[in-house]
């Protein structure tokens, strides 16, 4: 085994933070809109990735299957092809310094900010029943991973931009009082998979925490489920398999087809004249199992070596406290704070 990168190594390459929250399943949505960049961008930039654990419980989480979520989403991200050798990957409360940046860029950010994050918006409509004050601030958590790392880059799908402009917001006003202490982070938009949409509902974005198990697809699905999924997904009437304006469930299924097997949009338009809506379904279900399987088997390897997933996650937080620990430090001295 290779060694851990040093934090030396860390401050050549430009470096890359980004984070997935461990609530359920991960979907295909996550995967086209992220992971799948990740691994991707791991030799030519330092990448750091987070399992976004304190995240995750803005929304209300049942112990044991949290528990196992976390430890799924870590086997999961390996699965995809993040080797932890080359870009630790650590449990975000692991490392103690998230949640105190987070408290101090509190007293950076304005309520009026807050208020307007569309994700804000949407939740607190969805679990009417718990609008509590961390699904508010949940943002100001997420700038504080991005600027612990002085991170360059942060691959993300499109609905997160709006943190991510947040997050550089909060930075340069910390920088313009106190002067550099933050780099300002770039979002990372990868064109093909940014935003999968729902299968049934195809304006909404694809979302785990969507009640109608057939608007999503999860990473870990069975081929028959993936199937039925997209065999039952919402068309129009056209009966025409082309990209166009009111089409959006088949603009999706055609994004999702294009994501997985690099073919352009015309191509799969092509391919598809004059067949119908049922054999392209079946033929981006078929795209997508291909895809998955091999994820699959390697996450069934993964999740039976707890050892090892232990092992990985410890060093994993290692390294990232010994980073982040230098940006808190700086941050709290130049707000005045008397060192230890
Ligand atoms: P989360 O856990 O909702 O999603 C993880 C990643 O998947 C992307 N994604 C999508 N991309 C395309 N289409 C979709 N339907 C779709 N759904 C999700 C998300 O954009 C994200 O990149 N707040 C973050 C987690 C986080 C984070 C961070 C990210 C916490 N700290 C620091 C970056 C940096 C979140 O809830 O993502």
């Amino acid at each position: 085994m290779s060694e851990q990168p040093t934090t030396e190594k860390v401050e050549k390459k430009k470096v890359i933070l980004s984070a997935i929250q461990p609530s359920g399943t991960i979907t295909l949505g996550n995967y086209l809109g992220a992971l799948r960049n990740w691994v991707k961008l791991q030799d030519d930039y330092n990448c750091i990735f987070a399992i976004a654990d304190l995240h995750a419980i803005t929304v209300r989480q049942d112990p044991q299957k949290f528990r196992q979520n976390i430890l799924n989403a870590y086997a999961l991200l390996l699965a995809c092809g993040i080797d932890p050798e080359k870009s630790p990957v650590f449990i975000q409360s692991h490392v103690h310094t998230h949640a105190e940046l987070a408290w101090l860029l509190n007293c950076y950010t304005q309520f009026g900010e807050l208020s307007r994050m569309t994700q804000f918006k949407d939740k607190s409509q969805k679990y009417a029943n718990n609008v509590n004050a961390g699904l508010f601030t949940y943002p100001i958590l997420m700038a504080a991973d991005i600027l612990l790392y002085q991170a360059d880059m942060v691959p993300v799908g499109a609905d997160q931009k709006q943190h991510l402009e947040l997050a550089r917001n909060i930075a340069d006003r910390f920088n313009s009082i106190y002067g550099k202490t933050f780099k300002s982070p770039e979002p990372y938009i990868s064109r093909s998979g940014a935003r999968v949409m729902s299968l049934q509902d195809p304006a909404k974005k694809m979302s785990k925490s969507d009640e109608n198990v057939n608007s999503w697809v999860a990473v870990l699905d069975k081929p028959e489920t993936v199937m039925k999924k997209f065999k039952r997904a919402v068309t129009d009437s056209d009966a025409v398999v082309k990209i166009g304006e009111g089409k959006d469930g088949i603009n999706n299924l055609i994004g999702i087809l294009s994501a997985v097997t690099g073919k352009t949009a015309e191509e799969i338009e092509f391919e598809f004249e004059g067949k119908g809506y049922g054999d392209f379904k079946t033929a981006v279900g078929e795209a997508v199992v291909e895809e998955l399987k091999p994820i699959q088997n390697r996450f069934n390897d993964f999740i039976n070596h707890k050892d090892y997933l232990e092992e990985q996650y410890k060093k994993g937080a290692e390294f990232a406290l010994r980073i982040s620990q230098r940006t808190l430090d700086k941050a709290m001295k130049k707000i005045g704070f008397i060192a230890k």
